[in-house]
């Protein structure tokens, strides 16, 4: 079986040159992109983007998703209302690190309006490389995934 190297990337018009780098970025690190847009910067409604993204993370398609508006907040939220998702916004590494290590996280959102690209990449980097734990962040997983039924 091929392991899943997809991520599904998305954003809010707020985000779209960092989107894009972020995408070319993730492909020379021998992960596939998948950017669902949108391409213009145009204005237009975060929610619909963080869902879009979302539900190819939820399905299986893509293996992590990667999403990003002004703060990274707002899309982050829609992002998190889809069944199995776990996503959480990181302006530091640490954070990024953790949130796969003890959360298990599936998505990172970011704010184009709070990061630089240089320091974006870095917290992208810290987000792929950290792996789920397991054991007692295990349990408190599943208890996270409790809270959908
Ligand atoms: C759009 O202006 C802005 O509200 C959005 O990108 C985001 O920051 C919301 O959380």
């Amino acid at each position: 079986m091929t392991e899943n190297k997809r991520i599904v990337l998305s954003s809010d018009h707020a985000a779209i040159d960092l989107r894009q780098a972020i995408a070319a970025h993730i492909a020379k690190r021998g992960w596939e992109p998948v950017d669902i847009g949108p391409m213009t910067t145009e204005s237009t409604h975060y929610p619909k983007h963080g869902e879009a993204a979302a539900r190819q993370v939820a399905s299986g398609d893509c293996a992590l998703g990667i999403i990003l508006c002004g703060t990274g907040q707002g899309i982050m939220m829609a992002a998190n209302k889809i069944n199995g998702v776990r996503c959480g916004v990181c302006s530091d590494t640490f954070s990024a690190e953790m949130i796969r290590a003890h959360n298990n996280a599936n998505m990172l959102s970011l704010g184009a309006r709070v990061l630089d690209e240089a320091k974006a990449i870095e917290i992208v980097d810290a987000f792929l490389d950290a792996e789920f734990e397991g054991g007692r962040h295990g349990l408190r997983v599943d208890m996270i995934s409790a809270l959908e039924r």
